[in-house]
């Protein structure tokens, strides 16, 4: 049986991340294929809402790629994201679901490289996890429920 692969979705940010994987894009650094790199003005404009739909609609990993501490276009939209998704994570987690499946990293613009180091460390971890097993799958699987 072959690997797992995982639906990932990636948020960068406008003015760094986004431009390192453009970067990367022009520089012919490759990166798994079932990553979809979404573009947001700032992480910070990422409400809680747009991770839960993102799991909903099946996706196994969420990316979020800000500008490095400091440098966010929008003052500290990168913090606020920063607490979104360390929130988001307890909240998976209480919920059964692995938080690895949710990261935040923060890059340059001129930071293809890491970015594209990031995305695969990303992608190798979620492959490894699976799909998403939630408590009432988890609970359907080993009762017989569901089938
Ligand atoms: Fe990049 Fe805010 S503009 S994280």
């Amino acid at each position: 049986m072959g690997k797992y692969e995982p639906k990932i979705i990636a948020f960068c940010c406008h003015y760094c991340a986004y431009s390192a994987a453009d970067l990367a894009g022009s520089s012919r650094l490759q990166y798994p294929a079932n990553v979809h790199i979404v573009r947001t003005p700032c992480t910070g404009r990422l409400e809680i809402d747009y991770y839960m739909k993102a799991f909903e609609n099946g996706m196994d990993g969420i990316l979020v790629a800000g500008c490095e501490e400091g440098s966010c276009h929008f003052k500290d939209g990168n913090l606020l994201a920063k607490r979104r998704v360390n929130s988001i994570r307890t909240v998976l987690a209480e919920a059964g679901i692995e938080m690895e499946r949710l990261r935040m990293v923060n890059v340059s613009a001129a930071g293809a490289r890491p970015l594209v180091e990031y995305i695969k460390e990303f992608v190798e971890t979620v492959s490894n996890l699976g799909p998403i097993k939630t408590k009432e799958t988890v609970k359907n699987t080993t009762t017989g429920a569901g089938k």
